[in-house]
């Protein structure tokens, strides 16, 4: 990766506002980076539509269409790698990916998590911190490995869970956070300031927390 612009492709599943954040951030900093695919395993995703609205190449991996998850994962690779992304970024992929496809992008490839990771991984946190009568709840994201939700926590931004909130009030807070935190990190690796080295998340020559970046 040099000091060229950076190739983004951003894997998507629905509605597409982290991905629209990320657009949003660099239409003025076409010098550092540039989304240059988007790629849905939903042919009815909204995010395809963003992208197509943005000018972007929107494409459809159809999970339907094949016998397995390795399978799948191999010609979404091949779609992925038609693009050479310097930055694989996962905003609402619904999908658990194999650990060969994972691997094969190592230090690549970011998500974004609808938790305090390692609070809640999987699907159903804002229920769970709910339930849990959490006080506070967030976003995380964090470079993927094979672990599922279990990479290097880059950055995580909380708020408040209030007594009578409803899971969809709850994540709509948390969802306000994740436009913020995203394009940050983006903007952080595409500029080589952020990497992942021996499994760790480090951000300017430091290696970061547990919790990454923390913001409030
Ligand atoms: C986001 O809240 C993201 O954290 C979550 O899906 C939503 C996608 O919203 N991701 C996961 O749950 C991944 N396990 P968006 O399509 O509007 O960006």
């Amino acid at each position: 990766m040099s000091g060229s612009v950076k190739s983004i492709v951003v894997l998507v599943s629905g509605n597409g506002s982290n991905l629209q954040a990320i657009i949003d951030y660099f239409s003025d900093k076409a010098d550092i980076a540039k989304v240059t695919a988007v790629i849905s395993n939903e042919p009815t995703a909204f995010g395809l539509q963003r992208a197509k609205d943005a000018g972007i190449d929107a494409l459809c991996v159809n999970h339907r269409e094949f016998d397995s998850r390795s399978e799948y994962d191999q010609a979404l690779k091949a779609e992925i790698d038609k693009y050479s992304p310097d930055l694989v970024v996962l905003a609402g992929f619904m999908r658990i990916l194999t650990e060969q496809f994972v691997s094969s992008f190592s230090g690549k490839m970011v998500n974004i998590h609808p938790s305090l990771l390692p609070k809640y991984k999987g699907l159903n946190t804002h229920q769970k911190a709910i339930d849990a009568k959490d006080a506070e709840h967030g976003a995380s994201v964090h470079f993927v490995t094979p672990e599922l939700d279990g990479g290097p926590v880059i950055i995580q931004s909380k708020v408040p869970v209030f007594e009578h909130d409803s899971a969809a009030e709850l994540a709509q807070r948390v969802q306000q956070q994740e436009r913020n935190i995203y394009p940050l990190v983006v903007d952080w690796f595409c500029k080589q300031r952020l990497m992942m080295i021996n499994n760790k998340a480090v951000l300017d020559g430091q290696e970061l927390p547990q919790n990454g970046y923390a913001t409030d």
